[in-house]
């Protein structure tokens, strides 16, 4: 293998302290650590128009076209969605919807590509209806779903105000997540 993988990762709320937002940075600063480039791309700073495919045309927005270029050149993905209402928040199915324009890229889609997902939810026992609708978007999107892929509960708790996990177990997990989504890029880079 020549280079160095790339590996993005999609999520956080829309809200000035997401907590999503902060596990995710620390997945994503493991899988740096490991030898990857990373990029982030922060929900709350995506902010495109509801997605609409009526006359098949994109927006004119540069931003989407530049978020469609980063995914078609990354080789694996850790996405993070907090838990609203049982599923993924609309802010981050809104973003997903627009890989629909990957659709006539080379592979399509995320095709053959693993994705580390996270969803995080503010109940003590839940995210796993996030997580398991976050499957289901992977497999549509014709990506492989990385095995250490995790529900977390009381995800606000798990945060320190400057964005740091105050956990040992969650870090564990999210260290584990992210050297499983390493090591499947690197197997699976063509
Ligand atoms: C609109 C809305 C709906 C929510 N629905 C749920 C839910 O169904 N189950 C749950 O456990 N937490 C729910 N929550 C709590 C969030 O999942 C939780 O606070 C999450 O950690 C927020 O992430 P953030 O800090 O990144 O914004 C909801 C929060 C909001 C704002």
């Amino acid at each position: 293998m020549s280079g160095k993988l790339k590996i993005t990762g999609i999520g956080g709320s829309l809200e000035q302290n997401s907590s999503t937002l902060a596990i995710l940075k620390s997945a994503m600063a493991e899988i740096s650590a490991i030898g990857a480039e990373t990029v982030i791309i922060d929900i709350k700073e995506v902010s495109f128009p509801l997605c609409s495919f009526s006359k098949g045309i994109k927006p004119d927005i540069s931003a989407v076209d530049d978020m469609l270029n980063i995914i078609s050149s990354s080789d694996g993905f850790v996405f993070a969605s907090p838990e609203y209402h049982g599923t993924v928040s609309a802010a981050f199915k809104n973003v997903i919807d627009y890989f629909e324009f990957l659709s006539d890229r080379t592979p399509p889609y995320l095709t053959g590509k693993p994705v580390g997902l996270i969803a995080a939810a503010g109940a003590e026992n839940a995210g796993f209806g996030t997580l398991e609708t976050m499957i289901n978007i992977v497999h549509s999107l014709r990506g492989i779903v990385a095995p250490s892929s995790l529900a977390i509960g009381s995800a606000n708790k798990l945060v320190h105000a400057d964005g740091s996990i105050n956990e040992d177990p969650l870090k564990r997990k999210l260290k584990r997540l992210a050297e499983e989504v390493y090591f499947l890029s690197s197997k699976l880079k063509s």
